[in-house]
């Protein structure tokens, strides 16, 4: 039977992933639309998504904030780019993105001394086997397997190398230790849900002394450089100039996604929503035996990206391509029926399904979801199951 309720907000994507409870484009009505980025009221506004962001994250006041050009993929490439090199760097990786940047430090940047360490989905690497005198690259959050780092515990205070942390499925549901990162980039369609097309990167002082102390041997494109004249770190992108333009939309609707963010009890309040949403399918899990989360052990189990596995034998019996279908027949009933969109896995991972836990998601609606997941479940069932 079909459920009779469906969620008032069906938006469950990784990214986009849903807009703030409440969002209409009203929002954006104060935009500096029609404006120059560099004149006072567009420096302004990119100021204020800057000051607002530190303000609401608790980042140090000696950490610098940038809006960066090309999403988290553009900030983490500024990063990779103008600072590894230097010296050793272990690569961590335990799904599609850590892995991507694996292969630009070992295919792109051709560094030797690269170590890769490498985790099935589902699972972690060995986080007590990074070496600190070497630079350290990974995920906080790994989106397509829904697996996280658990804490910074294993980031080490007196570290040598720079901790590189791509955290743009963390940042804002999840506690980063800002002291223990000297890299941290993210974007903002993740778990404020604002617009996709700029990057975060926020430095450290530990890195910004690289990045004056050093210059890598390749050349570096301008949307990547971080130093001017005589290798002097470029202070004004971050302090509102940016390197290129921004869309003064995307910037007010940042700005929106952050007074929203202060609105809900700041963090602390965006963490716990995020939380509270994770219970929902840590009860459904619980109730049911064909399910289960891909991230076995809770301790690293993703409050934002949770991926989950289909468990049931007749499941396991299927061949691969058949898994695949059924999983992915599953998301597309959701999204027929408007009850769950793009909940389907991420293409590289084991077939199952990805339901965004991240802040903007109301509690309510993925209530309403689970229903509908049995529902979907019982389809897939009658059709792959007999086979
Ligand atoms: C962990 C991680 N890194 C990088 C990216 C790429 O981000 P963007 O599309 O903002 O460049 C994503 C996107 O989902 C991600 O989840």
């Amino acid at each position: 039977m079909k459920p009779n309720l469906r969620p008032a907000r069906p938006e469950f994507s990784s990214g986009p992933c849903a807009k703030r409870p409440g969002w209409t484009p009203e929002a954006l009505k104060d935009a500096a639309v029609g404006r120059s980025h560099r004149s006072r009221l567009g420096k302004k506004k990119i100021v204020e998504a800057v000051d607002r962001t530190r303000a609401l994250l608790g980042i140090p006041a000696d950490y610098r904030i940038a809006i960066v050009p090309a999403s988290d993929t553009g900030a983490v490439e500024m990063a990779l780019w103008s600072l590894l090199g230097a010296r050793p760097v272990d690569m961590l990786a335990w799904e599609s993105f850590g892995e991507g940047w694996v292969s630009d430090v070992a295919k792109q940047l051709k560094l030797k001394d690269a170590r890769v360490m490498k985790a099935d989905y589902g699972r972690i690497v060995d986080l007590g086997a990074v070496d600190w005198t070497h630079d350290v690259v990974f995920t906080w959050n790994g989106t397509t397997s829904g697996v996280m780092v658990p804490d910074g515990a294993w980031i080490a205070d007196d570290r040598e190398g720079l901790a590189i942390c791509d955290a743009t499925s963390a940042v804002f549901a999840m506690d980063l230790p800002w002291p223990k990162l000297d890299v941290i980039t993210w974007s903002w369609q993740k778990v404020m849900g604002g617009e996709g097309a700029h990057g975060m990167l926020v430095l450290g002082p530990r890195a910004i002394w690289r990045l004056e102390s050093y210059s890598p041997p390749w050349p570096l494109p301008k949307i990547f450089r971080m130093t001017g004249s005589a290798g002097k770190f470029s202070e004004a992108i971050f302090k509102g100039d940016t390197i290129n333009t921004p869309s003064l939309l995307c910037v007010e609707d940042a700005i929106d996604g952050l007074k929203w963010g202060e609105s809900v009890g700041g963090l602390k309040g965006l963490m716990a929503r995020s939380q509270a949403n994770l219970a929902v399918l840590e009860k459904f899990v619980a109730e049911r035996n064909w399910i289960s989360f891909l991230a076995a052990d809770r301790k690293v189990r993703s409050n934002t990206s949770v991926c989950l596995n289909i468990v049931a034998p007749w499941f396991h019996g299927l061949p691969a391509d058949k898994q695949a279908a059924a999983a992915r027949k599953m998301a597309d009933l959701l999204e027929s029926e408007k009850a769950g969109y793009d909940v389907g896995s991420y293409r590289d991972a084991p077939p199952g399904l990805r339901i965004w836990c991240g802040a903007t998601v109301e509690k309510a609606d993925l209530e309403a979801l689970m229903p509908w997941l049995d529902w979907a479940y019982g389809e897939i069932e009658r059709d792959y199951g007999k086979a």
